[in-house]
């Protein structure tokens, strides 16, 4: 009886396989799905879920979205549920509470009339509108009611910027060849090149993680071999490895000897605290921050240090839009200063905004790379994918009447 129920919440949240593995080799958001079945198998009236999707891959989100809003439904299930990305969640929002900097409350009601109301202010308050909010915003289209979904966004014609990409010369820094670790990657063929922003995609364990690993040299491949021009001892003065896990990063006891660790001066530390909002927190054990708050030291530790190569690991998970926003400007401006980028994300709004180049795992294998723009017309559902609103709008446009 018991194993039954647990294999029901194990099927609904897409890890009915993974049921005899260590919980150590899950992947990230392998992790994050097992939590949220040992809540679903105690079948409580009311389940308070804290960022639950936040390293889950778009597809499994919108599976795990849809199965609570079924469950809401025939269980008569309450959820209170915290989150910054707020997208996914629209058609099944009854209540939104906005909370500001202060910790005050100052919206309590619809989503919808909570949007139109403080639009103007929520940015400043750290809360993220919807993307589609917010792209009808860039696209002049704000008279009420306010769109909330992609539908309602395409009724009202909004008029987008289209993307300009520049190209810059291809000479490769960092290969992999025939590339193969454990059971979990086979084969893999690819390249970084100098000076590149590429982002890493892909359901959840299908090797991005171990990708970005084996190319920064943490890990050695089973099979095939990783090249690089830096020197075997010289390589981690060379690149720098933000983990998908920030405590994995934190190696000292205070917020400040973990940003000044790899030698940076007084200025330098002092500047990138500030930058990441941390100028409060100096004396803090890295281990007592908020989550959002652990993430922007981790990145914070490698953005203040000058490596030729930075890998991210999902950086911005767990941020809210303003600190989403200052961090990728962070992370651009050490781009364009010539630092070559190796991001993973399942943001592809991300993608589409910064990424010059796009890798796309399935099953251990690297199965597309090129621009972003050619990855929105490949079969993005079968990586577990999905476009970016931009492109979904526009696709939609093309639709003759
Ligand atoms: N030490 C290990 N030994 C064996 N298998 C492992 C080990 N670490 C990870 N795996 C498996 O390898 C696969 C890929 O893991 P990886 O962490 O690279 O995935 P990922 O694409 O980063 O996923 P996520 O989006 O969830 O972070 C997963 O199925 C995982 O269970
Ligand atoms: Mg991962």
């Amino acid at each position: 009886m018991m194993e039954e129920k647990f294999d029901a919440a194990l099927q609904d949240v897409g890890l009915r396989e993974k049921k005899k593995e260590m919980i150590t080799a899950l992947s990230g958001g392998e992790k994050q799905k097992l939590a949220l079945a040992c809540i679903l198998a105690m079948k409580p009236p009311m389940i308070i879920l804290d960022e639950p999707t936040a390293n889950l891959d778009p597809v499994a989100t919108e599976a795990f979205v849809s199965l609570l809003e079924t469950l809401k439904e025939e269980r008569h299930l309450s959820l209170f549920i915290i989150e910054h990305d707020l997208d996914p969640w629209v058609s099944m929002t009854d209540r939104v509470l906005m909370l500001g900097r202060d910790g005050r409350i100052f919206y309590d009601g619809p989503l919808r009339e909570g949007l139109q109301e403080h639009a103007g202010n929520l940015k400043h308050q750290g809360v993220a509108m919807p993307m589609v909010s917010e792209l009808a915003l860039q696209a002049g289209v704000a008279e009420p009611p306010f769109p909330l979904t992609i539908d309602e966004l395409r009724r009202r014609n909004p008029v987008l910027e289209g993307k300009q990409r520049v190209r810059k010369d291809e000479i490769p820094l960092l290969r992999a060849e025939n590339v193969s670790w454990k059971s979990v990657l086979k084969d893999v063929n690819v390249t970084i090149s100098n000076g590149s922003f590429t982002a890493v995609v892909g359901p959840n364990g299908s090797g991005k993680t171990t990708l970005c690993r084996l190319l920064a040299g943490i890990i050695s491949p089973s099979a095939g071999k990783v090249e690089h021009p830096f020197g075997k001892k010289e390589q981690f003065r060379h690149v720098g490895y933000v983990f998908q896990n920030p405590e994995h990063q934190f190696l000292t006891d205070s917020v400040w000897e973990e940003v000044s660790y790899s030698g940076a001066n007084r200025k330098q530390v002092q500047q990138m605290l500030e930058w990441c909002g941390l100028s409060k927190h100096v004396h803090m054990h890295p281990f007592r921050l908020s989550q959002g708050q652990k993430r922007r030291l981790s990145v914070a530790t490698m953005l203040v240090n000058d490596q030729d190569v930075l890998f991210l690991d999902e950086p911005t998970f767990g941020q809210d839009a303003a600190s989403t926003e200052h961090l990728m400007n962070l992370i651009e401006e050490k781009h364009r200063s010539g630092t070559t980028i190796v991001m993973i994300t399942h943001d592809m709004e991300l993608v589409d905004t910064y990424a010059t180049r796009a890798i796309a795992m399935k099953e251990g294998e690297v199965a597309f790379t090129g621009v972003p723009e050619e990855l929105w017309e490949e079969d993005v559902e079968a990586f577990h994918l999905k476009r970016p609103l931009r492109a979904q709008i526009e696709e939609a446009a093309y639709v003759p009447q």
